[in-house]
């Protein structure tokens, strides 16, 4: 039997049916609400809303565990590569041998980019935050790649998600060739999916790229870290893009603006900012009063989630992955003591403890893309490289599912009624 939620609401009761998930809370389905009521329910930032039905992400923030398609993040960080967490989160199944010899294989024949495309970043300015970029060139997709725009053909859709996971490193990379002024690399098919995209990132023609393989290895896991995190603001605004009809292309660029934000993807590049300020741990206790203080909107970048109400377990492997990258490439960067002993602060603070914040993916991030070379303002785009994905997913995801409608909140008005019209000579 069917569990109720009865609302009352004046003389009314309404019986909300209760649905159930594999796991997770109990989700009261109030679809019928407003026509029984005349009645909206209120939840800005969505903090007790389920907007849709998905298979692919779980999140119990209380607990801080992270599953794709039902695999614990840490074991896919430590056994899985991003390719085969890309096939998972697409296709719902782990491939076989066989299965992701042959998605690398597409992915990896997806990698060059339309050479007009390069043309359209000569367009901008070489100080353009890399983040602009993206959001311009990943939506000019869309003027390129015309057979893989109709939504409703299934084939189209798959093929338009290999190019955006496939085209996504090339196009991040010319963004940061763009910006130091050196030319743009074209893509190697003998190189992994990851080593291909440093190669394109920091070679140059006149030599040889020497790929170091723990930075290759430690790259790889940092995008199975952000490859997908169920309903959150970037992935909810490709949904909402999707739910229109729009194309995949002009989407993920939907997603890509709204991840840029530092509340969400941008906070790697403020956390690391935020480290270098620091400086020195015995100027810590300074920075932990002001996120303290109510009167100052200073905030501890790379700390609290919405979700994780307990330790990130994203953020778990990347202080463990910090030490791997710093010992291969022999790196000793003070700001990595100062983010040790920041957390361990922190954690020890009834402030902190009381409200549940922790360090989540993003505080050591940072640290480690810093030590590999890429400069601050390319960490979000790396974010939202490594992301791609679980977009796309998501999006596919929301396209099958004949439940799906247009995207299309209420909202409760507290504007002037009706009034009449005042004539400019008369106000
Ligand atoms: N430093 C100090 N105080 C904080 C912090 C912080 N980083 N985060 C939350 N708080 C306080 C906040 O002031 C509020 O206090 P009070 O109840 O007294 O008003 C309380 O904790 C709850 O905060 P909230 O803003 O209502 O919580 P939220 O769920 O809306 O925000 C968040 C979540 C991630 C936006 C927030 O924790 C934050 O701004 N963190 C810093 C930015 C950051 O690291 N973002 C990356 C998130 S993980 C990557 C991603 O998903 O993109």
């Amino acid at each position: 039997m069917t569990d109720i939620a009865k609302i009352t609401l004046g003389d009314t009761t309404v019986e909300n049916p209760v649905l159930k998930g594999t796991v997770g809370p109990d989700v009261v389905d109030i679809r019928k609400f407003y026509a029984q009521t005349g009645a909206f329910t209120y939840d800005p930032g969505f903090t007790s809303t389920a907007s849709c039905e998905s298979q692919i992400t779980y999140i119990d923030g209380d607990e801080g565990v992270l599953l794709h398609r039902g695999y614990a993040i840490g074991d896919l960080a430590e056994h899985s590569s991003f390719m085969e967490t890309c096939y998972l989160l697409l296709n719902g199944e782990l491939p076989t041998g066989d299965e992701l010899g042959k998605f690398t294989h597409t992915i990896t024949r997806h990698t060059m980019v339309h050479e007009q495309l390069s043309t359209f970043f000569r367009g901008f300015r070489r100080d353009a935050h890399p983040m602009a970029l993206m959001c311009g060139i990943v939506g000019a997709l869309s003027a390129f790649y015309h057979d893989s725009t109709e939504i409703h053909d299934p084939h189209q859709r798959m093929i338009a998600s290999h190019r955006l996971i496939a085209k996504m490193p090339t196009i991040a990379a010319m963004a940061y060739k763009y910006s130091v002024g050196q030319p743009f690399v074209y893509p190697r098919n003998d190189l992994s999916y990851t080593g291909n995209f440093l190669r394109m990132t920091f070679g140059v023609p006149a030599e040889e790229y020497e790929i170091v393989p723990a930075v290759e290895r430690a790259l790889d896991r940092i995008f199975i870290l952000h490859a997908d995190h169920e309903q959150n603001a970037s992935t909810s605004t490709v949904r909402l893009a999707g739910s229109s009809g729009a194309n995949p292309f002009a989407c993920i660029a939907a997603g890509i603006a709204c991840l840029w934000g530092p509340a969400h993807g941008g906070a790697n590049e403020a956390a690391l900012n935020m480290l270098r300020e620091i400086g020195r741990p015995e100027r810590i206790p300074e920075y932990l009063a002001r996120a303290k203080d109510k009167d100052d909107p200073f905030r501890l970048m790379g700390f609290g989630h919405r979700v994780y109400k307990n330790y990130d377990p994203r953020a778990t492997v990347m202080q463990k992955t910090v030490r791997e990258v710093f010992d291969a490439l022999k790196v000793n960067d003070p700001v990595f003591e100062v983010a040790l002993q920041l957390e361990e602060m922190a954690l020890n603070d009834p402030y902190f403890i009381e409200k549940k914040l922790f360090p989540n993916v993003d505080f050591y991030s940072g640290v480690i893309l810093s030590a590999i070379g890429f400069p601050t303002t390319m960490f979000t785009v790396l974010f939202a490289l490594a992301r791609t994905v679980g977009w796309v997913a998501q999006w596919n995801e929301m396209i099958s599912d004949p439940a799906q409608k247009i995207g299309r909140p209420r909202q409760l008005y507290t504007g002037p009624a009706h009034r009449p019209f005042v004539p400019v000579d008369q106000r």
